[in-house]
């Protein structure tokens, strides 16, 4: 299978019903998605498929053939952090950060979308994203702070 990560294309040996987050992390070494629950319920695997958050830890990498899949390394661009990453930095949001890159993909989705979302938005973004070290309410304030960047 070919897959499309970060603007790249790979050929990948993993079989179709395997997890994404697997062949991201095992296969082509992009380690920054994490594994948390592995059932869809926790945020920390999540990537963008087309532009849109998605876990991939229960998707199977059949899914995300064709399609655009851009993880955390990625939304970097020309060597210069995202401004949700920037943020994300300044607020000193995270503590473990295990929950950081999911959360990052996510915001960056919805300033994408949404130029200058309301905290409200940022929260119902993010309601799908554990964060077991309590960050939340850091997270939201960096979020916004990148909205008016
Ligand atoms: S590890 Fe995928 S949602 Fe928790
Ligand atoms: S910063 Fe530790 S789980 Fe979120």
């Amino acid at each position: 299978m070919n897959l499309t990560v970060n603007g790249t294309a790979h050929a990948v040996a993993a079989k179709p019903d395997t997890p994404l987050l697997y062949v991201l992390r095992n296969e082509l070494g992009l380690v920054g998605s994490r594994y948390g629950c592995g059932s869809g319920l926790c945020g920390a695997c999540y990537v963008l498929i087309d532009g849109r958050p998605m876990a991939s830890c229960d998707l199977p990498v059949s899914f995300a053939v064709g399609k655009q899949i851009t993880t955390v390394e990625g939304l970097a661009a020309k060597g210069e952090l995202h401004a949700v990453q920037r943020a994300l930095i300044a607020e000193q949001a995270a503590q473990c950060g295990y929950c950081m890159s999911g959360i990052a993909v996510s915001a960056a989705a919805l300033l994408a979308a949404n130029k200058r979302p309301t905290e409200a938005q940022v929260r119902a973004a993010l309601d799908k994203h554990l964060c077991r070290c309590g960050s939340h309410n850091r997270v939201v304030k960096a979020v916004l702070r990148a909205a008016h960047e």
